[in-house]
């Protein structure tokens, strides 16, 4: 049967209608989409010449394709003829003729504008058509229609690409900039958190990062002040459980009774008047326990926990039934374990629990080389929170903390650092307001000038001076003050705090 010739028309633009819709919605470059229109264009309309053209949100040009002119013809020519200029100041499909097109013998011509909502993309348009069949030489009416559609559809996927660019890029930048702020947090996390320039302080931080990952025990050992604490908060902070609780307990700061409830918790009925109480392991679920000071950890508890480190469950006090904890272990200590073991003084087999991982953490006069970033560091902390920003250490100042041996470590230097700021009247510290502690001893009772002090701020420094000399041993200190270790833990904690001679009233 023989088609008429309008009906196989017809079907050819509708056919390239449909292949058109269905290759401009897959998303690609602006481009290339814009060159397949204008070939589609010229072939189903049988052109001689076809062009297409996209502008940006300020009608700057962005894509020009043209396909037909005369040799040597530049195609930035066409957004100068009249057709083009006509349909893009006017936005509606055009058809008309011209005598003669950038130089080529001209002829009918269609123009249709390419529109996205009321945004105009551009133009697609094609020139002389080809003479082929019965009807030659002009477009007929529903040529320009047809191009109006294929122009819909182009705009729609032009459209489609920008915004998908522009998601995209801005998805990018989104990306890049999370990343560095989470990176730059991170960085400022453990600047902020550790100073520590120095091999020593490296090898640490190195061995944090590697430990933070996994599931392992650790215990961290020093002297008093050189930051076990802030190892710890620095292994949860960057552990998978950094969004669950860290508990920290200090297990020679309450009397073994107590100790035992705060770490276990309380059922309800054990005595009248107690309430029920979680304990430190129940709070920390899914987290990490810290407890500090374990080398204080009373024999009978020791025995408890070793219980619970195997069992990973808890009983409370006056419970019946064991709760699972799912919990990770970091302690700290000053003490020397291993002495105690062969004392009889701490269980070996906590001891090996414990001690899965070890993070040594060097004495400050081991790694003097931190002290100007630890001080430079303080000044600021102190400086900004005292509204004194403009505040410096004199280089003598420094050459006299360098040359002092800092038996309390960092945090010795902090509670330096700190007092000086407060007492500061110059914006410059100078040697003589470092109020070091005489490294020959001394303290005698002479030497007092007309500045007699009171008998409690004797005390207070005498506490001090002992506290120093014996550099954190608790032990040795309640032997030689006299006082039980709970008392001495007390004073030394309001000490480095600075807290009010108040809280000595109980120095009698
Ligand atoms: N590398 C460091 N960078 C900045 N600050 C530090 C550093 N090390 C310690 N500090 C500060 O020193 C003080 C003492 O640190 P921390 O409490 O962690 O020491 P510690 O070893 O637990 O002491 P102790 O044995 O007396 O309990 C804290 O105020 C801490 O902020
Ligand atoms: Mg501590």
């Amino acid at each position: 049967m023989q088609v008429p010739f309008e009906l196989r028309r017809k079907l050819l633009q509708l056919e390239a209608l449909y292949d058109i819709g269905r290759a401009l919605s897959s998303l690609r470059p602006e481009g290339d989409l814009l060159e397949e229109l204008m070939q589609r264009a010229i072939s189903v309309l049988d052109a001689t010449i076809g062009f297409a053209v996209s502008l940006d949100s300020e009608s700057q040009l962005q894509h020009l394709y043209a396909l037909g002119l005369a040799e040597g013809e530049s195609v930035e020519r066409v957004m100068a003829t009249e057709p083009v200029k006509r349909v893009l100041a006017m936005r509606t499909p055009l058809s008309t003729t011209v005598v003669d097109f950038l130089g080529e013998t001209g002829g009918a011509v269609l123009v249709a504008p390419l529109l996205a909502g009321d945004a105009l993309l551009g133009a697609v348009g094609v020139v002389g058509k080809e003479e082929r069949g019965p009807v030659s030489g002009s477009f007929v009416d529903d040529d320009l229609r047809f191009l109006a559609s294929l122009a819909t559809i182009g705009a729609a996927a032009i459209d489609n690409s920008r915004n998908f660019a522009r998601l995209n890029r801005m998805r990018e930048s989104l990306e890049s900039e999370n990343r560095s702020l989470r990176e730059r947090m991170l960085r400022e996390f453990s600047n902020r958190l550790m100073i520590g320039d120095s091999p020593e302080m490296q090898r640490v931080i190195d061995l944090v990062a590697r430990v933070a990952d996994s599931h392992a025990n650790v215990l961290i050992r020093g002297e008093s002040g050189t930051g076990k604490e802030m190892i710890a908060r620095l292994v949860h902070g960057n552990s998978p459980r950094r969004e669950k609780p860290f508990i920290a307990l200090n297990c020679a700061a309450l009397p073994e009774t107590l100790l035992e409830s705060e770490l276990f918790g309380i059922e309800r009925g054990v005595a009248t008047g107690v309430e029920a109480r979680p304990g430190k392991f129940e709070l920390a679920q899914g987290g990490t326990v810290f407890l500090d000071e374990i080398g204080d950890i009373p024999m009978t508890l020791q025995a408890k926990l070793l219980r619970v480190l195997q069992e990973r469950e808890i009983e409370k006090l006056g419970g019946r039934k064991k709760i699972k904890v799912d919990v990770r272990i970091l302690a700290a200590t000053h003490r020397p374990l291993e002495a105690m073991i062969e004392k009889g003084e701490f269980r070996q087999d906590l001891y090996y629990r414990l001690r899965v991982v070890e993070i040594v953490l060097p004495p400050l006069r081991a790694r003097r080389q931190d002290i100007p970033k630890l001080v430079r560091y303080f000044l600021d902390k102190y400086g900004t929170r005292e509204g004194r920003t403009d505040i410096r250490l004199a280089p003598e100042a420094l050459e006299k903390i360098l040359g002092y041996p800092f038996p309390g470590n960092v945090r010795e230097l902090e509670n330096l650092i700190e007092g000086a700021v407060a007492l500061a009247v110059d914006p410059v510290i100078g040697a003589a307001d470092l109020h070091l502690p005489d490294a020959k001893g001394g303290g005698g009772i002479e030497g007092f000038g007309e500045n007699f002090p009171t008998l409690k701020e004797l005390e207070l420094r005498y506490v001090a001076k002992v506290l120093t000399e014996t550099r954190g041993n608790m032990s040795q200190a309640s032997r030689i003050l006299g006082v039980d270790r709970k008392t001495v833990y007390r004073w030394r904690d309001a000490l480095s705090q600075n807290r009010s001679f108040d809280e000595f009233s109980d120095i009698n």
